[in-house]
């Protein structure tokens, strides 16, 4: 597996990790036991990125991850778990206080002594320019709690924002063939700065999978079912915010830009033929999907050579109404 070096941090990251909320819940159910296959397949076939977040089934997927550290203390494996979501989405709550204590939490879910990458969770926008709030996670730095500090943000001036911070190491942007506006600026900001970019929900929440119809039902506690117009969280994070049914049309059309592999790998792929991506965290909820998406790694070549239907494809169905919007 190929590793990508993120200057800011002084990490290599294997360029395909893994992503684990679907190991904590809103997806449906998925087993201790299938969760922990997931992890080992992902770790044995070199995968050494793993992504979290505190409120991932209220720390169930951060303390599945701490089981399979326990039982595998050998591997070398950095785990980017986040913070910020287990109190109501105000400012006030980005305190120094606060943090600590949900860094503790973390810890113990997770089993270690410093957390590897604290991901500030999607913050409110005014939290992005509050110089506390940078001081606070420094602190946490230097008495060892973290070693160091990313953001996970929905927008992309959010992520420009950010990226001006100097100890910032990460930022964590949905970019997918769906959501391409990172390319205008964040990409390019990043790669000079020398700050990670973790692509999330590269997949679109399945979608380029092209295995939806219209007729698809998703459980009751699945949020492509409760979320998908923005109920609980942003609407972003659930098929990228695309309009379903235009979803279902461009993932078609995704899937006719090439024969060779799965639409879900090529997808990846994709997204890895941009350099100034670290690491790309699809979240699998079995080994089939876990290998379909790990197969991208070896299809560069394949992920530029449709780069041009994917802006084609960008530009007829979803430019409008994603490109002004975050
Ligand atoms: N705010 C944030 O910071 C934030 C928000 C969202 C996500 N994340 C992180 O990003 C990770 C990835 O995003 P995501 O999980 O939301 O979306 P995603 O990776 O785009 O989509 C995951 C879904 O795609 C399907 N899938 C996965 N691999 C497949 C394959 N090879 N073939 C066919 N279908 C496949 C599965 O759907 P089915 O369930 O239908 O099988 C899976 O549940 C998360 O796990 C989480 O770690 C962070």
């Amino acid at each position: 597996m190929e590793k990508r070096e993120i200057e800011r941090a002084n990490l290599k990251v294997s360029s395909i990790g893994l992503g684990t909320w679907q190991l904590g819940s809103d997806w449906g159910d998925v087993s201790e036991e299938r969760a922990l296959e997931i992890l080992q397949s992902a770790v044995g076939a070199g995968v050494n990125f793993i992504d979290t977040a505190d409120v991932y089934g209220d720390g169930r997927s951060e303390r599945i991850i701490g089981k399979f550290l326990k039982n595998n203390p050998s591997n070398s494996v950095i785990v980017a778990t986040k913070m910020g979501r287990r109190a109501p989405l105000s400012a006030s709550f980005y305190t120094y206080d606060n943090f600590a204590s949900w860094v503790d939490r973390s810890r113990e879910n997770l089993g270690v002594e410093t957390l590897d990458l604290t991901q500030i969770h999607c913050p409110p926008d005014d939290v992005f320019d509050n110089d506390d709030v940078y001081d606070a996670l420094d602190r946490l730095v230097d008495e060892g709690a973290i070693k160091r500090y990313g953001v996970s943000v929905e927008t992309c001036s959010q992520a420009l924002r950010a990226i001006e911070r100097p100890n910032v190491s990460t930022i964590q942007i949905i970019f997918n063939a769906f959501r391409l506006k990172p390319l205008d600026e964040v990409l390019p900001s990043a790669k000079e700065a020398g700050v990670g970019v973790i692509a999330r929900i590269p997949l679109a929440s399945g979608l380029l999978s092209g295995k939806y119809s219209k007729d698809t039902i998703f459980s009751p506690n699945d949020h492509r079912n409760y979320n998908r117009n923005g109920e609980a969280f942003d609407v972003g994070e659930t098929f990228s915010g695309v309009d379903y049914e235009i979803g279902l049309e461009a993932a078609r059309k995704f899937a006719g830009l090439q024969s060779e592999v799965a639409p879900a790998t090529a997808a990846i792929a994709w997204i890895l033929s941009h350099d100034a991506i670290s690491t790309v965290i699809p979240g699998a909820r079995n080994i089939e999907q876990l290998k379909g998406n790990l197969a991208a790694a070896d299809q560069i070549a394949l992920g530029r050579s449709i780069n041009t239907g994917v802006v084609d494809i960008y530009d007829q169905y979803l430019r409008s109404a994603i490109h002004p919007r975050w």
